[in-house]
């Protein structure tokens, strides 16, 4: 069905309902492999705004700037909480739609109405002492994060001095699981049977729903655990924030924290190591990586490319006009970031030699809702990266750039594989075991290689030459 476009100011509120345009997929093999494409065709066809179907279930999604800011900043007119989705009141969402498991689990992010507010500030809270770099348990997590590098950087090594790796399944994927867990403050290697389940969840295979629901268990005795015994870790400090938390609640915020550090800055660090190695960027950056530098490189690469491509939804409070569309109350609107981003509005701003500042991109969200965690997320991934430039002279992609593979999902966009072939800088380095948050806990290195973790991670270990 084509659409009149009008003029911006021109444009009179549309009848039409969003289940009476019968929108076309959106997550097609064309998005998978080319999403630039698909956002522009839809732009072109209706404007900032397009009716869109996410497997089976009708949505808007907004692919303006100017749009994407007006219903990020406006949480009164957009909230979230998927009470207010008209059409699930209705029960016209199947119950089998595959986004329902990872829309269900009722967390922070998803979560709208008034309780939410509370939530947020103990995340602000909670997060503070690791965000800080002045504070010894940033400082910690820091440390920690850099030995875990050490430690996967040595086993991936154990094929040789040379050689070739996946440092997307043998280092970006567990780096970040590693430091969930140090965050979480797991007892030991217990955590690393939660992080397999929490990659076998966001992997969405067959083995997805029983590893969501023993993750759940994990994460609820955990739950229990620190409400029972508080330690010097993130669930401690949500709780010193928010102390009506009940276990289960507390729970599904850890899995938000799992899941988030997992996927995302796993991407990040992923995507900031192909423009170290293979960069777009002018300016040498191989040659000069400095702290600074890596941190440079990942706010470009995490403006040029979003982990997060699709927000999760906000519904109209109202009947309200955006872009050529008339949204009506309780319809679900996804902004899309990475969208967004190509807009002319917003690209045209943030080309090379443009005074404005990339800040302005919506990589971390906008308004209220934007990541509390940013810092957190930069310093474990440039810690990361940093010791990976450390502790190899010479990296390079194994493949084209314009060849690696990605993984899209509704919500996500990275590479599925980062095949590298390495060169150590130097001897390997002996491993000093990175602090545990909680001393009377120190983990159990052996009990650790014996774990599922490290024996998946000794089994991707590729030879020589
Ligand atoms: C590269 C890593 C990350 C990126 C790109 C990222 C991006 C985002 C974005 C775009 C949002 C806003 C979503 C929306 O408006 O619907 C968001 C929200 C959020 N993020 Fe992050 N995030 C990252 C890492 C993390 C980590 C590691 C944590 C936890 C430790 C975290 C915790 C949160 C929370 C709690 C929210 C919800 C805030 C709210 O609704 O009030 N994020 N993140």
């Amino acid at each position: 069905m084509e659409f009149q476009l009008v003029d911006e100011g021109g444009a009179e509120p549309d009848g039409t309902r969003l289940e009476a345009l019968a929108p076309e997929p959106l997550l097609t093999r064309d998005y998978e492999t080319r999403p630039a494409l698909v956002y522009e065709r839809l732009r072109e066809r209706h404007g900032p705004v397009a009716p869109v179907d996410l497997l089976g279930v009708p949505a808007w999604l907004v692919l303006g700037y100017r749009e994407s800011l007006q219903v990020l900043q406006d949480d009164p007119a957009w909230p979230k909480g998927l009470e207010n989705w008209r059409a699930r009141s209705e029960g016209r969402v199947p119950a089998d739609w595959p986004l329902g498991p990872s829309l269900e689990v009722n967390h922070v992010l998803i979560q709208g109405g008034p309780g939410y507010r509370t939530l947020r500030g103990a995340w602000d809270t909670a997060l503070r002492p690791f965000q800080d770099p002045r504070n010894p348990q940033a400082k910690r997590l820091k440390t920690a994060v850099t030995g875990y590098a050490d430690e996967l950087i040595t086993l991936l090594a154990q094929g040789g001095g040379t050689g070739l790796a996946d440092l997307s399944a043998q280092f970006s994927r567990p780096l970040p699981l590693m430091a969930a867990s140090h965050l979480l403050g797991f007892p030991g290697s217990q955590g690393d049977d939660a992080l397999m389940d929490m990659w076998r969840v966001l992997d969405a295979g067959p083995d997805a729903e029983p590893a969501l629901e023993r993750l759940l268990v994990t994460l609820t005795e955990l739950a229990a655990a620190k409400i029972e015994k508080p330690g010097d870790d993130f669930p401690s400090q949500l709780l010193a924030a928010h102390p009506d938390l009940s276990v289960d609640a507390l729970a599904r915020e850890l899995f938000m924290l799992l899941g988030m550090t997992s996927d995302h800055v796993g991407i990040l660090i992923s995507n900031t190591v192909v423009e170290v190695i293979a960069g777009e960027s002018e300016g040498g950056v191989r040659t000069t990586l400095s702290a600074g530098m890596v941190r440079e490189t990942m706010n470009r690469v995490v403006m040029r490319k979003p982990p997060l491509v699709n927000f999760v939804p906000r519904f109209a409070a109202e009947d309200t006009r955006l872009g050529n569309y008339t949204i009506r109350a309780g319809d679900p609107v996804w902004v899309s970031s990475a969208a967004a981003h190509a807009d002319p509005l917003f690209a045209g701003q943030t080309a090379p030699g443009s005074s404005i500042s990339s800040r302005a991109h919506l990589s971390w969200g906008a308004g209220p809702r934007q990541c509390p965690a940013r810092e957190l997320a930069s310093t474990i991934a440039a810690a990361g990266v940093s010791r990976l430039f450390e502790r190899f002279g010479h990296l390079e992609l194994a493949l084209p750039v314009d060849q690696l593979p990605w993984r899209s999902s509704p919500f996500m966009r990275g590479l599925r594989s980062l095949p590298v072939r390495y060169e150590l800088a130097g001897p390997p380095v002996q491993v000093v075991p990175a602090p545990a948050p909680d001393l009377t806990d120190a983990p159990d290195q052996a009990a650790k290689r014996r774990s599922s973790l490290w024996r998946y991670l000794a089994g991707l270990i590729r030879s020589g030459s």
